[in-house]
């Protein structure tokens, strides 16, 4: 079949789980799609934004067929040529540990045009949806935001250059790696600095453990925190409007 529309590959950030947390131009972008390949982390409410494309989940899940790499990359590649618009609907930003650069590449490799619409990243969301500021004057210059996972399934060796600093250290996909963050920071004697840890934020199934890195593995235990989660690690963790009770009770020490 000759495609209707010029191939064309877009993706787009959906944005940390909230369905208003994509951007207008992702939306728009949707509305627009002849086929739709989306993630596990999206909000499945998004859809509603593409009523006429065709549909498909290649995300991880238990119970589904789990797509690898290769097989998504062929399936952007084949359906362009055949229905014309693609969307890439993918969690946060497309760039931000999303494998977007790596799409991109394969999907200009075969002369289709790729776009990338950007999305907000949990990274900043989901913290930001706790009152947790990244940067904050006199308390926070910057902020890391490191993979728990990389394509080694190891903690990247970032997490002991970012322990070493006064910087906000954001993690993602680091759960199945606490103990070995939480060993790190020890390591530099900062057992007080105050940790949030977030499942799902944003959307209805959020949860939340808050603590310091001498006792967040025993919260998350108790609270029985799990993926998909972000770790924030920090000073500016306490001086969240929301948060700040919690931690005057414990009155911890600034390190
Ligand atoms: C493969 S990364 C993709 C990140 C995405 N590109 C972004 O910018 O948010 C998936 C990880 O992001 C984090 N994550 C994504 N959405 C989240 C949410 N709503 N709440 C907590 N963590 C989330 C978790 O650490 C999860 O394991």
């Amino acid at each position: 079949m000759k495609a209707a529309n010029k191939p064309k590959v877009t993706l787009i950030g959906a944005g940390p789980g909230d369905p208003d947390l994509i951007t207008v131009k992702g939306s728009k972008a949707l509305a627009n799609a002849d086929v739709v390949l989306y993630d596990a982390l999206i909000n499945r409410s998004l859809l509603a934004y593409a009523p006429n494309a065709i549909k498909i989940f290649v995300g991880k899940r238990k119970d589904f067929h789990r797509y690898s790499q290769d097989e998504i990359n062929q399936l952007m590649v084949e359906n362009a040529f055949e229905f014309g618009n693609v969307v890439r609907l993918k969690g946060g930003d497309p760039y931000i540990f999303g494998r977007g650069a790596e799409e991109v590449e394969y999907i200009e490799s075969f002369n289709i045009e790729a776009e990338v619409i950007s999305g907000i990243s949990s990274s900043m969301a989901v913290p930001a949806s706790q009152g947790i500021s990244l940067t904050k004057r006199g308390i926070s210059e910057s902020f890391w935001v490191i993979t728990g996972t990389t394509s080694e399934r190891k903690l990247s060796k970032d997490v002991y250059l970012a322990a070493q600093s006064t910087a906000t250290v954001v993690i993602l996909m680091g759960m199945s790696k606490l103990q070995e963050i939480v060993a790190i920071f020890k390591q530099f004697e900062k057992g007080n600095l105050p940790v949030a840890i977030i499942q799902n934020g944003t959307t209805t199934n959020e949860k939340l453990g808050l603590g310091t890195i001498d006792s967040i593995v025993d919260v998350v235990k108790r609270n029985e925190l799990s993926s998909p989660a972000i770790i924030v690690i920090g000073e500016v963790v306490k001086e969240s409007a929301k948060l700040r009770s919690f931690y005057e009770e414990l009155n911890i020490e600034k390190i």
